[in-house]
């Protein structure tokens, strides 16, 4: 009675298995290969996303990707997926964007400042358009700590519209191309300009605020600016310091 039940189960077993390899032999040859595959592919999945491909997909963005190969930016963005927890985020202008700057703007750049062009557009942080609303500005980019100045990036949103001014620069994130949770990819209409690149040179007026703060610092430095009754004011100052430094060494050799 028993034998008959185990001798029944098997057959059964035997029927299945048997089956089982006749459609998968007949099958694409994938099927049995399955159990493997994770094993053998894993080396594959965790490469960093790769930029290029992912604008090259989306269209458009020739320019854009041209510049991020020629400054090599790409492979460093490549690089800082691969390594960070942050993610990363580009605001990719579109070809549009770069022909309706004023002609031979990139041309004027040096290859260093075509780098900061480019690494302006980057923030080191995995934003999704919800962050946008409690961002913090100034932004800090690749191009350098915006806490300098020169490359401040500003955020902010009216209902959905995300708003994105560089000082020089006032446009808005146009579309999604790409969000995966390590990487996303926003379109904006317009090449962020950085103060640091294309602020208006007039000579003096602009580090005027700063002077004062920076005139005790190094009374030296800064002279030439000054008004010639201040030049004479930080003269004396000097030499009195001079003359004190020179009675102290002075003390203490004799
Ligand atoms: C990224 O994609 C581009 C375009 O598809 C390709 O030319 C490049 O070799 C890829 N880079 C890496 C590191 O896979
Ligand atoms: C990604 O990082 C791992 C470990 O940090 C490293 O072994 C690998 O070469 C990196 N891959 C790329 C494409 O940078
Ligand atoms: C965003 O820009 C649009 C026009 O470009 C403007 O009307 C709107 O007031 C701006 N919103 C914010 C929050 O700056
Ligand atoms: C960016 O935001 C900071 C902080 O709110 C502000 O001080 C600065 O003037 C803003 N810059 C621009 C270009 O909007
Ligand atoms: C950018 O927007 C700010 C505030 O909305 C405005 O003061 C400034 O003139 C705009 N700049 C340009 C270049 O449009």
């Amino acid at each position: 009675m028993k034998l008959q039940y185990v001798f029944t189960i098997l057959s059964f077993l035997i029927l299945l298995v048997l089956h089982g390899s006749t459609t998968s032999a007949q099958g694409p040859a994938a099927a049995p290969a399955a159990p493997i595959a994770p094993v053998a592919a894993a080396p594959a999945p965790p490469g960093p996303t790769n930029v290029t491909k992912i604008l090259e997909k989306a269209g458009q963005f020739t320019l854009l990707i041209r510049l991020l190969k020629s400054t090599q930016v790409a492979d460093q963005l490549l690089g800082q997926l691969n390594n960070s927890n942050n993610g990363m985020t580009l605001f990719a202008p579109t070809d549009n964007a770069f022909s309706s700057l004023k002609s031979g703007t990139l041309n004027s750049l040096s290859d260093e400042q075509k780098v900061e062009l480019v690494q302006f557009h980057i923030v080191p942080t995995y934003l999704t358009s919800s962050q946008f609303q409690t961002i913090s500005n100034p932004l800090r980019t690749q191009a350098g700590d915006s806490g300098d100045g020169k490359f401040p990036l500003n955020i902010t949103t009216t209902g959905n519209s995300v708003n994105i001014t560089s000082g020089l620069t006032n446009t808005s994130v146009s579309g999604t191309i790409y969000t995966d949770g390590q990487l996303a990819v926003y379109q904006i209409d317009q090449v962020l300009r950085p103060l640091q690149l294309f602020a208006p040179r007039p000579p003096a007026p602009a580090p005027a605020p700063a002077k004062s703060k920076k005139k005790k610092a190094s009374v030296v430095a800064d002279s030439p600016d000054e008004t010639p009754a201040d030049n004479s004011k930080a003269a004396a100052v000097q030499n009195i310091v001079l003359f004190g430094v020179a009675a102290v060494v002075g003390a203490i050799y004799l």
